[in-house]
């Protein structure tokens, strides 16, 4: 159990002791800012089953609780009792788990025993990945990692778009127009090139849509040749993707594309027919729904679609892995896709843990992106141009330093990343290269340069391990307020994991990167006394691994200089 949870837990305890009420029936609330307190026991509840006024409540428990151990004071400030914590004593407690556990500070074993699938990253197969995909991919990632951080077993699943009408169209115009070495050495831009001949070609000649169509349903039948070539096409692509996952350093557990569902697709048709749950309508197959528009699932060429894909997909995840939970990152534009979805499989019997992890739109200043028309900016570019930005400051501030590639990389990277998920999930967001490449304020690259800086005063007091240190001395307030901000991380990475939300974790790394930056410069570290100069230098530490666990939760990496 965390220090965290343990404290809390004591307090709980303390509060069902003392008011003969149930632990489970008590909530602890984190006091506003502006409050001198560590933790708060809000007394409505309690004050409602007995028939009193919370004000009377919150000073009857004040006073029967006697401050001890890591609690310094108890006060009733209105219907709240709030608790002050000896800081002398958990100081020290803190520090030593901290540096103790390292990297698995902030972890715990609440998701023991549970399963969540992330269906992530997504993209269709024969067409570059776009921003949305790079939004899933990142936002997915990190998710990832904060449900294992957290104890719980978590499959990644790459649901590839790899099944679908666009193939037909896509091998119409291979067998025209098609180059099996640009196909090799340049896959995606290749098949693009294809994509956007074959809607340009269908506006003058739109017979070809048929061809299209027809040579879709060949492959639907199993037609050896344009197995052949759709199996061509998805091995390169996800060739290339792999590219830009490497890059990212992501990873995934599973790619299960959509062809994987044909057959539960049939099944999910006959049964939906069987159960009444869905009707044909002029040659198609639908379901109707009271207060959505009704939900396709075939095609009057009987040909099935991405959301009879995605319920036979649900079906066999909840099957499979029988989770918790499965987390849908896609962006908020699918949303009526997935209510759709979600209550089509409620009403065909499949008990399922769904949920949408939707995110809003991120505008390039290089303008809107359409695929038919093969207007798009390939990530690589992006992330190569971010990488370049990064060269460039580099070079600036620090001309002489090692390993300025592989930095630099980092730091690009990090700041495409960092750019994302520092901001609420569900909000639009309009890239800007500068800001996110800035050195200072609330970016990746300033909290890398933090830990930088902690790591280069650590390594100039040359001490390597920390014993004799005393928290007591750390009586500051900016001091105090570093030690609460450490203590507070586990909590932190708990309430992202509940809202699927990576930047609360962000903007925590902010906010101790800059009270860190903030302390460093306003008190001596290496230049105080002896006893004190240990002790600061032991925060510096610990605030360092936090850091590194933080960023680490957020996929990016760290470096000791840059
Ligand atoms: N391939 C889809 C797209 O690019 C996203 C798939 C998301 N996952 C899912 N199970 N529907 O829009």
């Amino acid at each position: 159990m965390n220090l965290n949870t343990k404290v809390k837990n004591q307090i709980i305890k303390t509060i069902s002791e003392c008011m003969k009420i149930g632990e489970r029936n008590i909530y602890l609330e984190k006091p506003p800012e502006n409050i001198d307190a560590d933790i708060a026991f809000p007394c409505f509840f309690l004050a409602k089953t007995r028939g009193k006024n919370p004000v009377e409540v919150a000073k009857d428990i004040a006073f029967k609780i006697e401050p001890e151990g890591y609690i310094k004071k108890v006060e009733a400030s209105g219907p709240y009792v709030n608790f002050l914590f000896d800081w002398t004593v958990l100081g020290n407690e803190l520090l030593r788990t901290v540096l103790k556990q390292k990297e698995k500070y902030g972890s715990s074993a609440l998701g023991k025993g549970k399963t969540v699938v992330i269906d992530y990253s997504s993209p269709n197969i024969a067409k570059p990945l776009t921003v949305g995909h790079l939004r899933s991919t990142i936002i997915g990632h990190s998710l990832y990692r904060i449900f294992k951080f957290l104890g719980y077993r978590v499959i990644g699943d790459n649901h590839l778009g790899d099944w679908g009408t666009q193939f037909g169209k896509l091998i119409y115009a291979y067998k025209k127009w098609g180059s099996e070495e640009k196909l090799r050495t340049m896959p995606i831009q290749h098949l693009l090139e294809l994509y956007v001949r074959f809607h340009k070609e269908a506006e003058t000649n739109p017979e070809i849509e048929e061809f299209g169509r027809m040579e879709f349903k060949k492959l639907e039948e199993g037609d050896r040749e344009n197995l052949k070539l759709w199996k061509k096409f998805k091995e390169f692509s996800i060739k290339e993707f792999n590219k830009i996952y490497t890059r990212l350093g992501v990873e995934f557990d599973y790619m299960l594309g959509e062809s994987e569902y044909l057959d539960g697709s049939k099944k999910i048709i006959s049964r939906a027919l069987k159960l009444g749950v869905a009707k044909k309508s002029k040659g198609a197959v639908i379901i109707e729904f009271e207060d959505m528009p009704p939900l396709l699932i075939q095609k009057s060429d009987e040909a099935t679609l991405y959301q009879t894909r995605d319920l036979a997909t649900l079906e066999y995840r909840m099957r499979k892995f029988k989770p918790e939970k499965i987390l849908y990152v896609v962006g908020s534009e699918q949303s009526l896709h997935f209510k759709q979805v979600f209550r089509a499989a409620e009403m065909l019997g499949i008990k399922h843990t769904g949920v949408h992890v939707n995110f809003g739109l991120m505008s390039l200043p290089e303008g809107k992106m359409s695929t038919r028309k093969g207007r798009v900016v390939f990530l690589e570019d992006l992330l190569d141009k971010a990488v370049d930005m990064a060269k460039k400051i580099i070079e600036e501030k620090n001309p002489c330093l090692k390993g300025k590639t592989r930095i630099a990389e980092r730091v690009g990277i990090g700041a495409v990343k960092y750019n994302d998920l520092s901001r609420d999930r569900v909000k639009d967001i309009k890239f800007d290269w500068r800001n996110a490449l800035c050195f200072e304020g609330n970016t990746g690259p300033y909290l890398q340069y933090t830990y930088v800086r902690a790591s280069s005063i650590l390594r100039k007091s040359g001490i390597k391990q920390f014993k004799s240190f005393d928290a007591g001395l750390l009586k500051s307030e900016r001091e105090v307020s570093l030690l609460r901000k450490i203590f507070l991380f586990p909590e932190i990475v708990e309430n992202s994991a509940n809202d699927y939300k990576p930047h609360y974790i962000a903007n925590y790394a902010y906010e101790l990167a800059s009270s860190f930056n903030d302390f460093y410069e306003s008190v001596p570290v290496l230049k105080a006394e002896k006893d004190l100069k240990i002790s600061r230098l032991a925060l510096t530490e610990c605030i360092k691994i936090v850091l590194r666990n933080a960023l680490w939760l957020l996929g990016i990496e760290v470096m000791e200089r840059m």
